[in-house]
């Protein structure tokens, strides 16, 4: 049966996560915003590409969550974009409200979907996605491991000269300056990383990874990055549509993993059907479970703000 992927927000990431659900041929997609006529025109406009990347998807524009309904996937990407000198935490209290009314609306339409948040601070805005929506953990997911980890890869294969794909690394915890890019159990090959670059080479990675964010947005000096993200959003959206069981970094909600609970954090998962299928638990050396404890603080405090 077709599948239906809805993506909120018609923006910079909204849009490229379009453009990537359509390349990779996830299924018919909805692309939805509060502003008229900019979500028309860009799908119309994407819908147009099928006969030239061989597609036969649809592509449909809308400013009604009609158009969502029995979305089996909804992204959620609505909300403001960090500027220079903004936090992801300053976009916290104008997103929290936004989410919320984009949840509301996604699930009334598409009550068994898999919801994937984007927008920011997104360890906050999973959360208040999962506290409107009602539905399991496990339907409720965010995204920023698989962004985060693809920039640790790509500086790390740069500074090898390797090809990325080669490089399996991996970033935890929380998508704000206290990620924890795993150095220990990043490879290239299956050589370890500690074996092949020095270690203040290696720190320099690490502290160019946690500001990843922050290096494109000073770029832009008008928005923050969406190609990776928007490419990010639906690289977990076909684990899902494809049942392929791959383990992502994802944020999902902990029940005790890691000896954390209550809050969404990054993590491995496996994703399948029914969204997280299980969280990959392994052992933490103790630097790293200090450093994953500043990751649950300033989360916490996020969860707080949200007031829900
Ligand atoms: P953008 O400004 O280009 O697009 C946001 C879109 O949301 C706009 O088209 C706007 O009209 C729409 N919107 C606002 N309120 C809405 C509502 N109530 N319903 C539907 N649509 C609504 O911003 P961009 O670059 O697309 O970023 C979107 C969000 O994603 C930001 O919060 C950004 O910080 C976040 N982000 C998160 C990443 C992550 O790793 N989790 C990575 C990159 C961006
Ligand atoms: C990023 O990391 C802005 O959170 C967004 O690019």
């Amino acid at each position: 049966m077709r599948k239906k992927i809805t993506i909120i927000g018609a923006g910079n990431v909204g849009a490229t996560a379009a453009h990537w659900a359509a390349v990779r041929g996830l299924g018919d997609i909805v692309l939805l915003d509060v502003v008229e006529g900019v979500p028309q025109g860009k799908a119309l406009d994407l819908w147009q590409s099928g006969p030239v990347e061989n597609f036969a998807w649809s592509v449909k524009g809308s400013n009604d969550y009609i158009d969502s309904a029995d979305s089996d996937i909804v992204i959620i990407t609505a909300g403001l974009a960090r500027k220079p000198g903004m936090s992801r935490d300053d976009l916290l209290a104008k997103n929290v409200a936004i989410v919320k009314s984009c949840t509301e609306e996604a699930v009334k339409h598409s009550p068994d979907c898999v919801l994937i948040v984007v927008t920011n601070p997104i360890d906050a805005m999973v959360y208040t996605a999962f506290k409107v929506s009602g539905f399991p953990p496990s339907r409720v997911i965010g995204m920023a491991g698989v962004l985060d980890s693809a920039r640790y890869r790509t500086f790390l294969a740069d500074a090898l000269g390797v090809a990325p794909m080669d490089v399996n690394a991996m970033v935890m915890g929380i998508h704000g300056d206290k990620m924890l890019p795993l150095v220990r159990l990043a490879n290239v090959a299956g050589i370890p990383i500690t074996d092949l670059l020095p270690e203040d080479q290696i720190n320099d990675i690490v502290k160019r990874t946690q500001m990843g964010g922050i290096e494109i947005v000073n770029h832009l000096k008008t928005g923050s990055a969406f190609y990776t993200p928007g490419l990010s959003a639906v690289e977990m959206a076909e684990a899902i549509i494809r049942d392929s069981k791959r383990i992502l970094p994802c944020a999902a909600y902990l029940d005790g993993e890691f000896g954390i609970s209550g809050c969404f954090l990054g993590v491995p998962v496996v994703l399948g059907t029914g969204g997280v299928e299980r969280i990959v638990e392994f052992a933490l050396t103790d630097e790293e479970k200090e450093a994953l404890q500043e990751s649950v603080a300033a989360v916490q405090n996020q969860m707080t703000a949200t007031g829900l």
